[in-house]
Parts: C-alpha cells; sequence; structure tokens
C-alpha cells in the first residue's frame, strides 16, 4: 500500500427523477416514483464499499432562471423531488452496512422533529445514519414553509449552532444505559436516565425529552458542507464529515487545512472530521476512449447550458438567464445562497472571461480535480491526489445517476482503488461513525 486507504461517499443529486431523457437512464414514464433505481445503486455502492451515500435535497420548485418554472419542470431540473427521509429509509431496508447521509434543512424542519426522525433513522440502520446539516438557500424554499425568506447567510449559521445545542441536547436526553430491558424486572427503561432538556435558545426551544428513544450512535453522524468563511467555522465546529468542492489540490488542501485547524483551535480532534472531496471521473476503455467520452461530456454540456444555468440560478437565486452568455460576467454579483458556488464562478470568470467561457470552466469536466483515463490511471491519480492534500477521501458526483454510470465506478474504478490498498474491501465495523473513523 502506498498511502493510508481513504474513504469513499456518493452524492445523490436528489431523491427525484434522475437524468430524464438522457440514454441508460430508463426514464420512460413515471418509473422515478418507485425507488428501485436507488435501491439498485445502493447495493451497488454497497458493494463497492462506500462509506455513505448522501442524499441532497432542497424542497421547492426552482423559478429563479428567467422568472420562471418552465425550464425547471419541463427538464426535470431537481423536482419531481420526494422526501429524502423517506427514501433513506428504504436504502437502509434494502443494504447492511453503507451509511446513508440525508439532507434536512434548518428551516424546514423543527429541532424535535429532527431529532426524532434522525434518531429513528439511525435505529432502524443499526446505527448508519448520519444527517447532512444545511441551512438552505433560497427564499422560494422558505416561503413554502409560510416563511418570508430566509435569514441573512451568516445569521443562518449562527441559528444553526443554536439548533445544533437543541438537536444535541434532545439526542443526549437518553443517557447511556437508559435502555434496560430486563425481563426479570420487568424495566424496559430506566427513568432516571431519561431527563427533559428544557431548551430555551434566542430561536428555538424544546422541552424533552425525545420520544423515539436514544440514536443507536449517540447521535447521528453531522455531515456538513460550508464553503464561506462562516459556512467553514460551522463545519469544523459540528461536522464529521464535510463535503467540498475546492478547484485543484492547492485549494482542496487549503481548505482542509483550514477545516482541520479551526476545529483543532475549538479542543476538537482533526482526524474525527473527514473532508471528501467532489468529482466526476471520466472513465474509458483506453485513454482514447475516455478522451472521446471528455469531449463528449463538454458538447453535452454546452448544448445543455441553460438546464446547467438554471440549477445555478436556483441555488444563487441570480437569473443567469438575464445575462448575456457571450459578455464578462457581473462585477458585483451577490448572493444569500451558496456563497461559495459563486465565488468560484466569479474566480473562473477573472480576467474578462465570458460567462459562457467561464460557466464551462466551472462545470466543465472536472470538479475538486481533473480524473479521466482508465480505471487505472484514475486510481493512480487519485492516489497522488489523496497523498499531495493529506486526505480524507472522495465523494463521487456523477450528476443523474443511472445504473451504468453506478456500474463504470462501483465495478471498474473501485476494484482497481482496492487493488492497490486504497479503499476498503470490506465494512470493519457496524456503525457509521466507526467506519469514518477507522483510518
Ligand atoms: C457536496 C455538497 C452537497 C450539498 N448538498 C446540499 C443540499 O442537499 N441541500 C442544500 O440546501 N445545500 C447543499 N449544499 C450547499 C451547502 O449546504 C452550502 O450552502 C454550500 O456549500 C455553500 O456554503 P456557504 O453557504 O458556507 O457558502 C451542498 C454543498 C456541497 C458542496
Amino acid at each position: 500500500m502506498t498511502a493510508r486507504p481513504f474513504h469513499l461517499g456518493w452524492f445523490l443529486q436528489g431523491s427525484s427523477v434522475q437524468a430524464w431523457g438522457e440514454p441508460w437512464t430508463g426514464n420512460i414514464g413515471r418509473e422515478w416514483m418507485y425507488p428501485s433505481l436507488f435501491i439498485d445503486m445502493a447495493q451497488a455502492l454497497e458493494r463497492a464499499c462506500f462509506d455513505y451515500i448522501l442524499v441532497e435535497d432542497s424542497s421547492y420548485v426552482g423559478e429563479a432562471y428567467g422568472g420562471s418554472r418552465e425550464i425547471y419542470l419541463k427538464h426535470g431540473l431537481s423536482v419531481p423531488r420526494q422526501d429524502p427521509a423517506i427514501v433513506s429509509t428504504l436504502l437502509f431496508a434494502a443494504t447492511k452496512h453503507i451509511g446513508v447521509a440525508t439532507t434536512l434543512a434548518t428551516f424546514t424542519h423543527h429541532p424535535y422533529l429532527l431529532a426524532r426522525m434522525m434518531a429513528t433513522l439511525d435505529q432502524v440502520s443499526g446505527g448508519r445514519a448520519a444527517w447532512n446539516m444545511v441551512t438552505g438557500s433560497s427564499d422560494m424554499a422558505a416561503r413554502n414553509y409560510g416563511l418570508d425568506g430566509l435569514p441573512e447567510h451568516d445569521l443562518r449559521y449562527d441559528m444553526a449552532d443554536e439548533y445544533m445545542a437543541c438537536a444535541n441536547a434532545l439526542w443526549d436526553s437518553w443517557e447511556p444505559g437508559a435502555l434496560v430491558a430486563d425481563r426479570e424486572s420487568g424495566v424496559l427503561v430506566d427513568h432516571t436516565k431519561v431527563r427533559s432538556v428544557d431548551f430555551k435558545g434566542q430561536w428555538y426551544s424544546s422541552r424533552g425529552p425525545l420520544n423515539s428513544g436514544p440514536c443507536i450512535q449517540g447521535r447521528p453522524v453531522i455531515a456538513q458542507a460550508g464553503g464561506s468563511a462562516r459556512g467553514r467555522q460551522f463545519a469544523a465546529t459540528h461536522g464529521e464529515t464535510i463535503v467540498a468542492n475546492p478547484k485543484g489540490i492547492e485549494a482542496m488542501k487549503a481548505y482542509r487545512n483550514d477545516i482541520r485547524a479551526r476545529a483543532a483551535a475549538m479542543g476538537r480532534n482533526p482526524d474525527d472530521i473527514k473532508v471528501l472531496f467532489l468529482v466526476n471521473p471520466i472513465i474509458g476503455e483506453s485513454a482514447q476512449h475516455a478522451e472521446e467520452r471528455r469531449l463528449q461530456r463538454l458538447a453535452n454540456a454546452d448544448a445543455k447550458i441553460a438546464q446547467r444555468l438554471a440549477h445555478f440560478s436556483k441555488v444563487t437565486n441570480i437569473d443567469f438567464a438575464s445575462f448575456d452568455l457571450d459578455k464578462p460576467i457581473e462585477e458585483g454579483l451577490r448572493t444569500n445562497g451558496h456563497q461559495q458556488n459563486l465565488d468560484t464562478l466569479k474566480k473562473m470568470g477573472a480576467g474578462g472571461k465570458t460567462l459562457r467561457q467561464a460557466f464551462t470552466d466551472y462545470s466543465g469536466t472536472g470538479l475538486s480535480v481533473d480524473l479521466c483515463g482508465t480505471v487505472e490511471t484514475i486510481a493512480a491519480r487519485m492516489d497522488e491526489v489523496m497523498q499531495e492534500v493529506g486526505g480524507d477521501g472522495f465523494l463521487f458526483s456523477m450528476g443523474d445517476v443511472s445504473r451504468r454510470v453506478v456500474a463504470e465506478v462501483a465495478d471498474g474504478l473501485i476494484p482497481a482503488l482496492q487493488a492497490r490498498g486504497l479503499t476498503r474491501t470490506g465494512y470493519t465495523h457496524a456503525t457509521l461513525r466507526e467506519n469514518l473513523r477507522e483510518f
């Protein structure tokens, strides 16, 4: 083995219709309503010994692009989208080892409801549940929940700190040893070990105790993706696995080092946080075949630039339909949504590049690093990248999934990584947190 092994995650672009109209998706009508594609995917990724699947979410129909829902509905862009906790339950039922990180936003669930749902997911999965902790990015989503809009970006994270404190108190409302289950004495639960929390914060309150009973893992694993300075501080405070998309090895290293330094400054062990970087490798039978597929991916991306910008509009609340694709990006663009994504796009547009060019570079062929080649050359490159960055793993973000895309990774690339001793060949532990902390 050349290096210590690294972790694997899979980014599932929402529990919704995948790649509508694309080849190899089998999407003919309503079958997206049934979970068979996701179940096949989860089983394949478990065969490949992934640590977890992250089920992304947002809970509104996009309309930031052109001020219309048309492009989102016509092309099935993050809509229809089912509830991620329900889909996560089905993934757990169909697997035994892999973790699932369910995205739930702080403004859509009261901390009590969230703590109870996550405890339930952790129980029914035997301790494999993670919560992808997000604060939301769109006023339109907030309005679906009766709010006027989302609070300002940094305030959302302040509120999320309090939210975490409330949820943690609820998970801790069952002390270790509270579950007795002693048939002889007839005691199921020791009532002295289950307490109210009487949490009263500025924004959230809850009496407790949690009626679901305790999480198997004590608390669910916390997944986070803060990108801004405030977001990174939040992620370093609470996150146990952090998913990030910095561009290039230097930026990846800087991001990870920053998270680790922030965590250490708070007295946390930085090794308890696994930073996974987004990748979307282009796998070919030969170098030439991979290059052909890369060109094809670029051509597809160019042909679908409006749809892709619509997605970008959705997470930034900026109407990219109102800009000329062939002019430089407007300077003063600001967002109350995903700030890191917009910052990266702006960097790509530096030097007066057109929006089309900047966006092509932003989302072109690679995410954190370009990976294009055969399974052997990609595995070797992933090894090099991890050694340079220092850890901790990759989050595969292959866009909308098809069984073909999943098989190329799970049954093509991962065995090549395993042969090099770079990723696990079996699950050592029963719970997600233990598997994440194994190396
Ligand atoms: C891999 C990844 C997955 C994410 N998943 C979601 C998600 O499912 N729902 C959501 O609202 N935001 C999601 N985000 C956005 C983050 O929560 C966060 O808003 C974003 O990374 C920008 O961070 P910032 O707000 O600190 O700038 C994701 C980000 C990344 C990088």
